[in-house]
């Protein structure tokens, strides 16, 4: 069986003291999760969250992480820049990353390899526009998303990534996917993934559904076979919110 994994997508909202104040906030309030919780938060986060969240059971997570080691890449954060500020998740290629800062299949599988040599979890995200989905173009666009984004990793590190399906559609709209279309489309990723690497490493892999998933359908979502977890925007910034979603089997 696979622990389910919920994770906070803060994008670019808090600054260090009002993350501090929400990690304060939710730690009572998810101490008892079954899920593994994770907030993935805005870089200049990152010191004073990995502080607030010591002892307890929320995980750290970044929201991107540059390909190189080190370098010329004014801007860029490193992987083990965040692996040594406690950072043990990131989020790779999220659909604003692809849609307003140029990422690509190619450089999500840059950024992931990276990643992974460091010891950081990736949780990559894939998913169809609109158009896509209507023209019937779904199934194809996220089996190649997902098989480009893990080429170059051993069995191991496949059935340690988490995947986010995102349907760009359902991203901060309040659309959600129906938990059929979300476990549907989270099924032929993992089919996918067991046709390259086999079903035992397929079965490992924990994959979330995103967008607009919240306290009012996350029951309804998790209870489809496939659904590992939620990648959580717009409700990961209220602590009352986002501890529904945690606690979802409560
Ligand atoms: P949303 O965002 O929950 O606000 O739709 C999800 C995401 O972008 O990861």
């Amino acid at each position: 069986m696979r622990t389910p994994i919920i994770a906070g997508n803060w994008k670019m909202n808090k600054t260090p003291a009002e993350a501090k104040a929400l990690v304060e906030e939710l730690k009572p309030l998810v101490k008892d999760a079954s899920a593994t919780v994770v907030v993935c938060v805005p870089a200049i986060d990152i010191p004073a969250v990995a502080e607030a969240v010591k002892g307890s059971n929320i995980k750290l997570g970044a929201e991107n992480v540059h390909f190189k080691e080190s370098g010329a890449y004014t801007g860029e954060i490193s992987a083990a820049m965040l692996k040594e500020c406690g950072v043990e998740y990131v989020i790779i290629g999220h659909s604003e990353r692809r849609t307003y800062f140029g990422e690509t299949d190619e450089t999500v599988n840059l950024r992931v390899k990276a990643a992974v040599a460091a010891g950081l979890t990736p949780i990559i995200c894939v998913g169809e526009h609109k158009e896509e989905r209507e023209a019937g173009y779904t199934d194809a666009l996220v089996t190649y998303q997902t098989l480009i984004a893990l080429t170059g990793l051993t069995d191991g590190e496949v059935a340690s990534a988490v995947i986010a399906y995102e349907p760009v559609w359902a991203i901060g709209t309040g659309l959600t996917a129906t938990d059929e279309q979300a476990n549907e489309t989270i099924g032929v990723i993992r089919k996918a993934i067991a046709g390259k690497y086999g079903c035992e490493v397929a079965e490992k892999v924990r994959i979330q559904y995103g967008g607009s998933m919240n306290p009012k359908n996350v029951k309804g979502l998790m209870a489809q076979k496939e659904i590992d977890g939620g990648l959580i925007g717009g409700a990961s910034l209220k602590a009352p919110d986002f501890s529904l979603v945690v606690n979802f089997d409560k």
